[in-house]
This record gives structure tokens, sequence and C-alpha cells, in this order.
């Protein structure tokens, strides 16, 4: 958003059909996301530009113009058609940041199908449950990834496919397809599956307190919250060099990182590596990177390695920097001014809202440790946990809640009617967080209303942790729940009681770590496991992980008598 242009001005008189218009899309047409992020912005002339700059840890370097991203996504697309793959159906993509990811991402979309995204540190029982729950048709994967699909296979009879992208000849084993992204004969025509607004298009596990993981079904129509947000909130013109820091196995990889920029038609860059300062701001450097949009963990990492690390590189071509996920604390946002020369915006969105909610728009004043106010078109506030009404006062400190109906909002929980309604009250959606509103309508975060974990911008479900945990052989009942952290905010600790016979001692606590960390993630592990003779619980026998969780924050426990008669 050029600077002349304020929040005020993108208030008044706000209408999503902005984007509509913008977007060329109009009511009762056909709209296809992977249609609008490449053949689109081909026909406007952009076919040559670089779409994608991509780089791994290696230093192995592509690029993709918005025509290869067009030829290739066709290609992906023609390839499922002839598997047999159906509109409707979903595809999973299981990949590292591989190129096959980003311009899979469309090819899915491009046929009809559903894309599920999931992140490859998955583990298999991580990834069975999530390819269960949405009856999976076909899933692509690395070969290093594929051992863990090939585990679970029997247990999954409507996984007719698994595609390689990078499959040794002759080593195929049951159910499983080659598919070379840059070797395959290019697809320069193909018809695209006429989905409508309505129709879903991708699905993003997430975790909630109870249960487990659920899939949040988006629909084609989210486009329009963000190239929206895209354009005002990460201010993406046309001349930018992008950078996403997220994987697209989680929601700001796809939203921010494909979909956004792509439909703005906008180079992004890509870098397949794990963290390190010196790989990043060379990377930055590198690619006179404009536009940075990363997480509170992540700008925690690089103040850790001190101001001097980024001195050392040109940082010059950065003009604006945003970030989401976690709290964006106040001294990360004053330690990006001293080392960027700017801050850090804050962003507050979900898997659930689509798209960025609660924002500090460019040229809006920074308050530091506040995420800002609603994004035009957003009516957010916050409610009296008791009686669901918006808090009278400023600065209460309420549950953020959002009035439904904004364009990348989800439809549903995947085939879950009932937990999906359970996040509405008096007509509001519940975010699950729980935040107060100054004077001036700016938003500051307070932590979440429920046990879920967030580790490093990433939400970790307790229930799927305790579930896998019952498997380990010696463990009778266990509890996970955050426990602060410096760098990641919140890590998971487990208070695992044993069966009679184990002794909890050193070597069991890094066994069963480990076992979680197979099963799940690495981000699932416990960072810590407290072996207890016997869990808190309610009357009814529910474990309070509240109670634990508040001695590990030096927090007050708070009512324990209504956490009795749970
Ligand atoms: O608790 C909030 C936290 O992350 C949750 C959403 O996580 P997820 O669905 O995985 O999506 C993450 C990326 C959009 C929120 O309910 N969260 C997200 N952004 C912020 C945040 N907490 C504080 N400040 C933020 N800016």
């Amino acid at each position: 958003m050029s600077k002349s242009v304020t929040y005020e001005d993108r208030l008044r008189g706000f209408d999503w059909s902005i984007a509509e218009r913008e977007l060329e899309f109009r009511e009762g047409e056909p709209l296809n996301i992977g249609w609008h992020c490449s053949d689109r912005i081909c026909r406007q002339g952009k076919g040559d530009k670089p779409a994608l700059l991509w780089e791994d840890h290696r230093g192995a370097e592509k690029r993709f113009t918005f025509d290869d991203v067009r030829q290739l996504s066709n290609t992906v697309a023609a390839f499922l058609q002839r598997l047999g793959v159906r509109p409707g159906e979903r595809v999973c993509l299981f990949m590292d940041k591989i190129p096959e990811l980003y311009i899979g991402f469309l090819g899915v979309l491009k046929m009809g199908g559903i894309v599920q995204p999931l992140f490859s540190a998955f583990g298999e029982d991580a990834l069975l449950t999530r390819l269960e729950n949405a009856q999976t048709t076909a899933i692509f994967t690395q070969r290093k990834h594929a051992l863990k699909v090939r585990k679970i296979l029997d247990k999954l009879p409507s996984l007719k496919h698994v595609v390689i992208v990078d499959a040794e000849p002759g080593k195929l084993q049951q159910r499983e397809v080659a598919f070379d992204l840059e070797r395959e004969t290019r697809v320069d025509q193909f018809a695209v599956h006429a989905t409508l607004r309505e129709t879903p298009s991708v699905l993003h596990y997430t975790s909630g307190t109870t249960g487990m993981p659920k899939g949040a079904q988006h629909v084609h129509y989210s486009i329009v919250g963000q190239y929206l947000t895209s354009k005002w909130v990460l201010d993406l013109r046309d001349d930018d060099i992008y950078w996403c820091t997220a994987d697209p196995g989680w929601v700001t990889g796809t939203s921010y990182g494909i979909i956004g920029p792509w439909s703005l038609g906008i180079t992004q860059c890509v870098l397949d590596a794990g963290y390190s300062s010196e790989r990043w701001y060379a990377f930055i450097q590198k690619h006179r990177v404009t536009v940075w949009y990363s997480a509170p963990t992540a700008i925690r990492l690089l103040m850790r390695d001190g101001t001097d690390v980024a001195r050392r590189h040109d940082l010059s071509s950065l003009r604006h920097l945003a970030s989401v996920g976690e709290p964006l604390n106040a001294e990360a946002v004053i330690w990006s001014e001293e080392a960027f020369g700017m801050p850090f915006h804050d962003t507050f969105w979900q898997t659930e809202t689509g798209c960025i909610v609660i924002t500090n728009f460019p040229g809006m004043k920074v308050k530091p440790g506040s995420m800002g106010r609603p994004f035009p078109g957003i009516e957010a506030t916050v409610l009296d946990p008791r009686t669901y009404e918006p808090c009278a006062s400023a600065g209460r400190v309420g549950l953020i809640a959002l009035r439904p109906g904004w364009p990348s909002m989800i439809r549903a929980y995947w085939n879950n009617q009932t937990v999906y309604d359970s996040k509405f009250r008096n007509g509001w959606y519940l975010c699950g967080d729980r935040a107060s509103i100054d004077q001036e309508g700016y938003f500051w975060f307070v932590g979440r209303d429920d046990d879920v974990i967030n580790t490093g911008g990433h939400l970790v479900g307790p229930f799927e942790i305790e579930s896998a945990l019952l498997e380990h052989p010696a463990v009778a009942e266990s509890a996970a729940v955050a426990k602060p952290d410096p760098v990641n905010m919140e890590v998971v600790k487990a208070f695992v009681a044993l069966k009679p016979g184990h002794r909890g001692d050193d070597d069991l606590e890094l066994e069963i770590m480990n076992f979680i960390r197979k099963k799940l993630s690495p981000l699932a592990m416990p960072q810590e496991i407290e072996f207890v003779d016997s869990l808190p619980k309610t009357r009814s026998g529910k474990i309070m992980r509240r109670v634990l969780r508040a001695r590990e924050f030096n927090e007050p426990v708070g009512d324990l008598s209504t956490l009795m008669n749970d």
C-alpha cells in the first residue's frame, strides 16, 4: 500500500468486491485458484516473469517463470486425470519445500481435486490419522518420505496412488507410480475443471484440545481474501521479490506462500533448508528480497545471533517485514528496527480464517506488542467469556471473536459438523484465543483459551500426543501440556504415569521422546517428561491439563472447583 493511502481510507466504503473485480471474478462463473495463479497471470503478459526462485540446502537452484508454472501445473493436472483421480477427491502433498510442492498445489486444484498439504516431517501415525480422516485418494511424495507411507499403506484402502516425484527406476512398490515433473512432456493446454466459488479447494489439518486433528476445509473463493490481504497487508507490488519462510504443510505456506503472491503475479523465492542466520541473510542479499514474511520464533533466533551478522550482509533491498503465528513480542519489533531499520508488522490469523484478520497495516502506527487492528471487511471483537457478549470497556480481556462471512473463512471441518458448530456463539466465530482491545481499537494478544500448545508457531494438540503416548508399552496415562521456552515460546512437556513394573529413568525418558518423534513429528516430541504417580483429574475423571500447565508457567491455577466438576 502506498504510504498516502491510509488504513482509514481502506476502511471507507470497503467491500470484498474490490478484490473480485481485480481478480476478474463474476458471480456464477467458474473460479479456480490454480488457473487464477498461473494462466491468468500469463494472460496479463507476465508469462516470462519469474514466479519461483528456488534454492536448497546444498545450494542447488531452480527458476520457474509464470509460464513454466502454468504448463507444469497443467502437466500435474493431466497426470492425475490419467491416473483416474476425480474432481472432489483428496490429493495429499507430502514433500519438502521442493518446486513439485508449489506447482503440484496448483495442478491438483486445476483438475478439481482437493489439496491436502501435510508437513513432510510428520511421522507415520500423524500421517495415517490425516489420510484416513480425509479418505485421501493419491499422495505425492519423495523417496525419502515414501518409507513412512509404505508402513501404513495396508491401513489405507482408499489410497490408490502413491506418486514418487524422484523415483529410482525399477524400485517402485505396490500402488506406487513415478512422476518426474521436469522430464514429463509438458502440457500446454489443459481444460481446467470449472470449479465454482464454493467448491472445496484446500484441506489443512489443525489441532484442537479434544479429539484428533480436524481437516479445515477451504473453498476456491478464499483467493479473494488472500489476494487482497497480500496486496494491502504484505504490501506486495509488481516488482517485489517476496520471501515467505513458512512451509506449505501449514496454512501460512499456502495462503501466503502460494495463493496470495501468485494471484498477484509476484516473484517469490523459496529456501528449502533449515534455519541459519548466515544463510537467511545471504539469501535475502542474493535475491534482493523486498518483502519478508516470517515468524516470531525465527526473529528470536535471529536476535540471539545478534545484529552483527545482519550488518555483515547487504539487506538494503528489504522494504517491508511481517510476522505471524505467535505473539510478536515488543522486544522483537524494537530489535528489528535496530537491525533492519524497520519493524516487523504483526499479523494475526488462523488455519480457519484462511487469511490475515487482525494486523498492523503498512503506514499505520505500530504499537510494539500489539497485533494491530482488524482488516477492512473483518468485524472483530473480544467477548466476555461468561455471556459471549462483546466486552463493554477497553482493556478488558475476552475471547477473540469474528463475525462469520469473510471470503477465506473455512466452510467446514471435514466430516465433523459437531466441532465446527461448537466454534460459534451468539453469531460470532470464536478463535480460541484471548486478547484485549485498547481505546484506539488495537488488539493485544493474551494467550490461547484452550490446551493447544503453540511451539514455534505450530499448533500441537495434546490429545494426539497423549494418544500416541498410550501406545508405548510402559505408559499407563499421560498429559501433554505447554512449557515455556525462550525461543519457541512453548514446547511440549509430558506428564507420564507408568504401568507397574516400569521405572521412570533417563533411558525411558529418551525412549519415549523418540517414540513420539517418530510417530508424530519433531514438533510434537516432548522436550521433557516428568514421571508421576498419578495425574490431577476432575471428579468425572478428565485430566486437568490446566493445573499442570499453570505450574509450568508459574501462574495461578484458577478456580479448581469448576474444574473438579467438569
Ligand atoms: O493462537 C493463535 C496463534 O496461532 C493460532 C493459529 O494457528 P494456526 O491455525 O496453525 O495458523 C497459524 C498461522 C496463521 C492462533 O489461534 N497466532 C497466530 N498469529 C498470531 C498468534 N498468536 C499471537 N499473535 C499472532 N500474530
